[in-house]
């Protein structure tokens, strides 16, 4: 059996998590990745040069959050928990499907708190290990047609900052993050229906430097990250602008379905 730290990463089939699960691998971590497609989470795994053990799990459901819960139990040696999994909708919050905004506060918010409460309990007895919560620059506006979106990312940067704040209060030395990214080429605008040309072609980042600022962030122990110089500047010019000139803000690209 190895004895190196163990990493969990939700959303680990795609994108931002499947980087996270090459990158914590060359960083010599074992894997927990969990996902709905259970074929995609193989096929990464093999690939992979550490102990790798995946979870098809649906965490929008009580079934998957108390096996991704269970698995958290069971492993002593897990040092980070990714909550990646994400995923975003169109149009106005009342018109659209009552059932992708529940899923969808389900996955962002429930999920991270279950598992997050999960792991978190062990972390601080042994006073080692990490949490990184995957938000978003959304959670720094609010615009048309992203209401739940930007609300459950804004949620989770301050379930991020009011973790840290217990950690400090108890002494632990244990970490948390809320990573930031801008536009990312992954598949979750496939997924959600919008087409990249829509967005200038300097905006969109790589996962991998999404990946590698997060962990370069956790390192120097950063509560917020936010990769990218375009982006810091975005996110420093919405938090120093009134609420009432950041509520006119428009959606950066065209949602024909708004
Ligand atoms: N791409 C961007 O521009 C961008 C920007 C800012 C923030 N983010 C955030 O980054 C995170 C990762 O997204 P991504 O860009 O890497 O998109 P992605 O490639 O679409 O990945 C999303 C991941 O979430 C998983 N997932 C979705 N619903 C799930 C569910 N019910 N249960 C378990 N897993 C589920 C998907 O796996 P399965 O389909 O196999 O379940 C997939 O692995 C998200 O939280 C997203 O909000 C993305």
């Amino acid at each position: 059996m190895s004895d190196r730290p163990v990493a969990l990463i939700t959303g680990a089939s795609s994108g931002i998590g499947e980087t996270f699960a090459r990158q914590l691998a060359a960083r010599g971590y074992d894997l927990l990745l969990v996902a709905r497609r259970a074929d995609r989470l193989e096929q990464i795994a093999r690939t992979l040069p550490v102990d790798v053990r995946t979870l098809a799990a649906d965490l929008v459901t009580e079934q998957g959050l108390a096996l991704v819960e269970s698995a958290i139990r069971d492993s002593p040696r897990l040092e980070l928990l990714v909550n990646n999994a994400g995923f975003g909708t169109l149009g106005y919050f009342w018109k659209a499907d009552v059932g992708g905004q529940d899923h969808m506060h389900r996955l962002h918010v429930l999920a991270t708190v279950r598992l997050t409460h999960a792991a978190l309990g062990p972390m601080v007895d042994r006073n080692r290990g990490a949490v990184i919560n995957v938000s978003s620059v959304a959670a720094f506006s609010t615009n048309p047609g992203n209401a739940s979106y930007c609300s459950t990312k804004a949620w989770m940067n301050n379930f991020t900052e009011g973790l840290a704040i217990e950690l400090r209060a108890a002494r632990s030395a244990v970490r948390v993050q809320a990573l930031c990214p801008g536009f990312t080429l992954t598949e979750f605008h496939d997924t959600l229906g919008v087409d990249r040309g829509g967005i200038p072609a300097w905006l969109w980042m790589k996962p991998a430097d999404i990946v590698a600022a997060s962990l370069r962030g956790l390192d120097q122990g950063r509560i917020i990250v936010v990769p990218g110089l375009a982006y810091k500047a975005v996110v420093a010019f919405l938090t120093h602008l009134p609420p009432y000139l950041r509520r006119h803000l428009k959606r950066p690209f065209r949602d024909k379905r708004t």
